[in-house]
């Protein structure tokens, strides 16, 4: 059967400048290239889902602007149906600066049009939320529209995957409401609290929060792959070694493919390999959203192992 995903987001668009190394602060150094490419976490991951074949539906807002068009254009050219999408009066079309060199990005968000994806918003589109059997959720929208779209979320039986970027710290009514949440090592710093460079502390700060708050936690870690815990001790997918050249939107390829996986009912440990497996492709191209790979790339790629 085919996995209906609703993801309530942000869509952007990146401004990526390439540049060899990233500059110190308050140095100037010359940039190589400008590309302006459709992103937002919300709509890469919503792209994501339905590369791996999911009926996919998004629930956020752009401007009426330029960018806002493009944006449009780039999730209906993918398949995504624009009924939960609405190109809003007043406000500009949210965008990305993005510092790019082949192995790190640094990314400044100015929101603009998503910040009027608010909970009434959300409300008004809640038939794609109750029909759907994983909803997933970012933070570049209002908290707000996250509590509401996992509270309709669970009144509909969905599965819900909060991919807490960027991080904030987050209401207990909302971990409450989480099925799975994705950090990546930095957010889970500053969600939990605790540094994680030692396993055994990643190990006891996973499962004191899953105990506390019913949520399963699942750790991002670049090229380490990802880190979850299995009665209390850390399993880790590592990633497959591979020469990136984009690593935005690896995070964002890994949340489109748990959540794939996830409605297809795969236990955990599938989910996650079929996960980084995906993010692993992803970072193989520019940009990040043509690097997110089709269902036959990630199972061509894991029978290869
Ligand atoms: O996760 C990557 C995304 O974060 C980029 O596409 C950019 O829009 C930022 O929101
Ligand atoms: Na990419």
């Amino acid at each position: 059967i085919t996995p209906r995903i609703t993801v309530v987001g942000s869509l952007n668009m990146d401004i990526v400048v390439s540049m060899k190394r990233m500059p110190k602060i308050g140095e100037t150094i010359h940039g190589e290239e400008v590309h302006y490419i459709p992103g937002g976490k919300g709509a890469n991951q919503a792209l994501g889902c339905a590369r791996l074949t999911a009926d996919t539906r998004m629930i956020g807002c752009v401007g009426q602007d330029m960018f806002g068009e493009t944006l449009l254009q780039q999730m209906k050219d993918n398949g995504i149906g624009l009924d939960g999408l609405e190109a809003v009066q007043g406000r500009m079309t949210g965008t990305a600066h993005i510092s790019h060199t082949p192995d790190n990005n640094c990314i400044v968000v100015v929101p603009g049009a998503n910040e009027s994806c608010t909970a009434a918003y959300v409300r008004e589109r809640k038939v794609a939320i109750q029909t759907a059997n994983i909803v997933m959720a970012q933070l570049e929208v209002p908290l707000e529209a996250v509590m509401e779209a996992f509270t309709l979320a669970k009144s509909g039986g969905a599965l819900t995957i909060l991919n807490p970027a960027p991080a904030r710290p987050l209401p207990e009514g909302l971990l409450q409401l989480t099925d799975y949440m994705t950090p990546n090592e930095t957010e889970w710093e500053l969600i939990s609290g605790t540094d994680d460079q030692d396993e055994n502390r990643l190990a006891s700060s996973i499962a004191e929060f899953q105990n506390r708050y019913g949520c399963n936690v699942i750790v991002t870690r670049g090229e380490k792959g990802a880190s979850y815990t299995v009665d209390g001790k850390l399993a880790t997918f590592r990633a497959p070694a591979v020469k990136p050249v984009d690593t935005t939107g690896a995070g964002d390829s890994f949340n489109a493919a748990l959540a794939f996986a996830l409605a297809q009912g795969k236990p955990m440990h599938d989910a996650v390999s079929f996960a980084v497996t995906a993010a692993s492709l992803s970072v193989q191209k520019f940009g990040a959203q043509d690097g997110m790979p089709t269902l036959e790339e990630v199972l061509g790629t894991q029978s290869s192992d």
